[in-house]
């Protein structure tokens, strides 16, 4: 499969795209309008990231997310794309309580959210839910390395794996997670030799981030991609754009053409002069008149 392939991406077709050596492209959304635009580009996954936290909501780390917040935004996301697979981060402590606490939570952001699948953190410890989650029919992808969620246990948000000791306990989490049924595995902030050990080693792609060139395919959250967030730049993060730049520019030309009187054009805005079914509401101007300004009305949101 390749980014010009416009059939749906699902579940299965990425075990095909690792067998058949395609790359597979996965970024954040969190709103209809980028999910739209990044389904256009042809990025396979959008992921609803719980890094929404960071990058939409200004928190310092992704723990206070709620299970409702997720679904508000999987569910605008999930509108947005068309050939996309969206995938939905389960929050912090909505599915490591039992598997049952996690059935409950995941079916909302399935029914609720239009989520195709779901993305956990953690190894061994979940793979009892993981299974659980696979049977009931609904895909999950496992997120291993730098868990986010788990920043306060780790430390820090540091690179993970880099004994030989916890990269074999992560190899083992891989396996763990491959055989209780996920998908795909996130491998975050792990150095490149274990990423590639780790792709060897299983059937299911791994996706990386920070973790090298060795994986099946490769995420990133799209605010670092386009250079919206400026906050803090993960080193691994590389920027396609600067739209941050692009916005403030836009906003001050805005501004500045609405203080110097420049914007808008005619004293009269145009949904002053006709209302949406076209009818006149101000009685004084002359057809001409009234016929030129609704040529010129531009939509009503
Ligand atoms: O929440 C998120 O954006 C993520 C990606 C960094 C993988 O989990």
């Amino acid at each position: 499969m390749t980014s010009t392939t416009p059939k749906k991406v699902r579940v299965p077709d990425l075990a095909l795209m690792k067998q058949r050596g395609d790359r597979i492209v996965m970024l954040t959304a969190y709103d209809a309008t980028m999910a739209r635009l990044l389904d256009r580009a042809g990025i396979d996954l959008l992921l609803v990231g719980d890094s929404l936290g960071n990058v939409v909501m200004g928190l310092d780390t992704t723990i206070p997310v709620t299970l409702d917040v997720m679904i508000h935004h999987t569910r605008a996301v999930a509108r947005g794309a068309n050939r996309a697979l969206v995938v939905a981060d389960m929050p912090f402590l909505t599915y490591q309580v039992s598997p049952e606490q996690a059935t409950r939570n995941a079916t909302r952001l399935f029914q609720e959210g239009g989520a195709a699948a779901v993305k956990l953190e953690g190894g061994r410890a979940v793979a009892d839910t993981v299974r659980k989650l696979t049977a009931a029919g609904l895909p999950v992808m496992g997120h291993l390395g730098l868990t986010p969620q788990h920043v306060h246990r780790l430390g820090g948000m540091r690179q993970q794996a880099r004994s030989e000791s916890a990269a074999h306990e992560l190899i083992l989490d891989a396996l763990a997670l491959e055989d209780a049924g996920a998908f795909a595995i996130v491998l975050e902030a792990i150095p490149d030799t274990v990423a590639e050990a780790v792709t060897s080693q299983l059937k299911i792609p791994t996706i990386g981030v920070g973790a090298g060139s060795h994986c099946d395919g490769q995420v990133l959250v799209s605010y670092d991609v386009l250079g919206l967030f400026d906050t803090f730049a993960p080193p691994f993060a590389k920027q396609y754009a600067q739209l941050g730049q692009v916005i403030v520019r836009a906003a001050k030309d805005y501004a500045n053409d609405v203080r110097e009187g420049l914007f808008p054009k005619s004293t009269l805005s145009n949904q002053q002069t006709s209302d949406l079914a076209g009818r006149r509401v101000i009685p004084s101007l002359n057809d001409r008149e009234f016929e030129e300004l609704k040529g010129a009305r531009v939509p009503v949101r």
